[in-house]
């Protein structure tokens, strides 16, 4: 799928004027799911307009929404646009949901978020098949509705995050983070950007840092550019320029968002993580990780466990257009690291800040 196959909905330029942009958009009036083509910024916001489940699966493998918790609402509306066409039944609604799902589960595969919702998704159409009372039409509905509930409860989800992170910075202190877990990875605020909006909001200045996140540039292209339209104090470095920055005492904290915490606190995150937060313990600086709840996978023991998805040669030899490297050369694109337990100095969720041992602090998050 290439951008030019969509047609566009609304254009606007990236001058800093937009103000919020939400990512994820359901779009009502026309019955559709209009999703902010993340690839073209910064240079164009663009909306792609979405009538199936595999528009939403093209849009996901292919990162025109990205970031774990957007992938999870895309993929909830993704169901929905893929069984309310369904004849039959209650039960062939169900089937046709599960049958969905399992299809949206394989657009990527790291993000636990993803898979989240889709069993989110499975277990509402379960309960709906088993009541009386609904007609087919009133289950999709019902299944609109819950894919609207998730991402309603994200942006309340974020928010909380938030609040609890924002316990761990004080005014005047440099901030640096790792791709791209902002509003627009989210359906507002972000897990590792909504402390540094809401110390905003309360007139904290926090300076931070935006590694641009090779190869497909997240921190460049989107949190800079997010950072920039809300006015944070924002200054971009490469990746390798970390270790430089930190040697200078400009940062006095890491915050990385996650694709997936594994019971133990390992965490994957976008690839370059794992190198930040050597660099950090090695500078004595704390590494915080912000998630929601459901980015921790108990099922998943370690981070060896955590599948890596592994992205196309061209994204490294021929970013963005250009070729950079010689055609036929060996390449190794893995799309995400897994950044082990003893870096993570805290990981911070809606239910509040977790520290180590993680093997048992993560459970007791989901004890009820
Ligand atoms: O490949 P991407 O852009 O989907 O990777 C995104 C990240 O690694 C984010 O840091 C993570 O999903 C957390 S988003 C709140």
């Amino acid at each position: 799928m290439t951008p030019e196959e969509f047609i566009h909905t609304e254009t606007q330029p990236t001058d800093g004027q937009a103000g919020w942009i939400q990512s994820v958009r359901w779009n009502a009036s026309e019955h559709r799911l209009d999703l902010l083509d993340q690839r073209l910024l910064p240079e164009e916001i663009r909306y792609l307009p979405l009538h199936t489940s595999r528009d939403v699966w093209e849009a996901i493998r292919h990162l025109a929404v990205r970031g774990a918790p957007a992938i999870g609402i895309s993929a909830a509306f993704g169901v929905y646009l893929g069984i309310r066409d369904a004849g039959g039944d209650a039960a062939a609604v169900l089937e046709e949901t599960r049958k969905q799902a399992e299809y949206l589960a394989t657009s990527r595969p790291t993000a636990v978020n993803l898979f989240w919702a889709l069993d989110r998704m499975k277990a509402r159409a379960d309960e709906l098949a088993s009541r009386q009372d609904l007609t087919p039409a009133g289950m999709k509905q019902a299944l609109l509705e819950e894919a609207l509930g998730i991402q309603a409860e994200d942006e309340e989800t974020c928010r909380l995050i938030g609040e609890h992170a924002l316990e761990l910075f004080q005014d005047g202190m440099g901030v640096l983070t790792h791709c791209n877990a902002g509003g627009l990875a989210t359906a507002r605020y972000g897990t590792a950007l909504a402390p540094i909006y809401l110390a905003q909001e309360r007139g904290i200045s926090l300076r931070v840092f935006a590694d641009e996140t090779r190869p497909v540039l997240q921190g460049a292209r989107l949190t800079a550019f997010e950072l920039q339209q809300a006015g944070v104090d924002v200054t971009l470095i490469c990746d390798n320029m970390a270790g430089m920055v930190m040697s200078k005492g400009w940062v006095q904290a890491v915050i990385v968002g996650t694709d997936r915490v594994a019971a133990n606190g390992d965490v994957a995150n976008k690839i370059g993580t794992y190198s930040v937060a050597v660099l950090a313990k090695a500078h004595g600086i704390p590494v915080y990780v912000a998630c929601p709840l459901s980015t921790i996978d108990l099922t998943t023991p370690t981070g060896d466990e955590i599948p890596i998805e592994e992205r196309p040669d061209s994204e490294i030899t021929e970013g963005f257009g250009k070729r950079t490297a010689p055609v036929g050369v060996k390449v190794f694109n893995p799309a995400f690291d897994v950044t082990p337990n003893e870096y993570v100095s805290a990981i911070i969720t809606e239910k509040g800040i977790v520290y180590p041992p993680y093997n048992v602090n993560l459970a007791k998050l989901f004890d009820i």
